[in-house]
């Protein structure tokens, strides 16, 4: 099997069956992100516990109205990041969370883009220390289907930016 097909494979796998997809009621962080490049859109929601006064991702789910190489980034990815620090999670690029999957053509490393976006969307105000009893922000958060529903010309905030701005500052 090539390298392609292997990818093919796996992504085939993923979509047929994802991991962690849906969202998740008491999350603790949420996150959103749509891709200027295709306008897909991905959510991820987070769990934390604490584990030696650090803050550790317990789980994390996600729910996409993107394509199958975001779903199945999505999937892998909500899978690796179960045990990691907020720091360890917010430091992996859209290649790494894809890494299960394998090497990504250029042209779909967007789609794993998107899932690092709603990562660190949903990180942005988080630290490894856990803050003394801080309100779940997820909990009146409206469901992606509903946001969509509710008012499809109003633009997602798009992660990418906020990133640069985090990179120059
Ligand atoms: Fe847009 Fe994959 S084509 S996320």
């Amino acid at each position: 099997m090539s390298a392609d097909e292997n990818l093919e494979a796996k992504i085939e796998a993923a979509v047929k069956n994802p991991r962690n997809l849906g969202e998740m009621e008491n999350a603790d962080a949420v996150g959103t992100v749509g891709s200027p490049d295709c306008g897909d859109m991905l959510r991820m929601w987070i769990k934390f516990k604490e584990e030696n006064g650090r803050r550790i991702i317990d789980r994390a789910t996600f729910q996409s109205f993107g394509c199958q190489t975001a779903i199945a980034v999505a999937s892998v990815a909500t899978e690796l990041l179960a045990g990691k620090t907020v720091d360890q999670a917010r430091s992996m690029s859209g290649e790494e969370l894809a890494a299960p999957l394998g090497a990504l053509p250029p042209v779909r490393i967007h789609c794993a883009q998107l899932v690092e976006g709603a990562l660190r969307n949903a990180l942005s105000e988080k630290s490894d220390t856990p803050a003394p009893a801080a309100a779940p922000a997820a909990a009146t958060s409206p469901t992606l289907f509903d946001q969509l529903s509710a008012d499809t010309n109003r633009k997602v905030k798009i992660v990418m930016e906020k990133r640069a701005a985090e990179d120059a500052g």
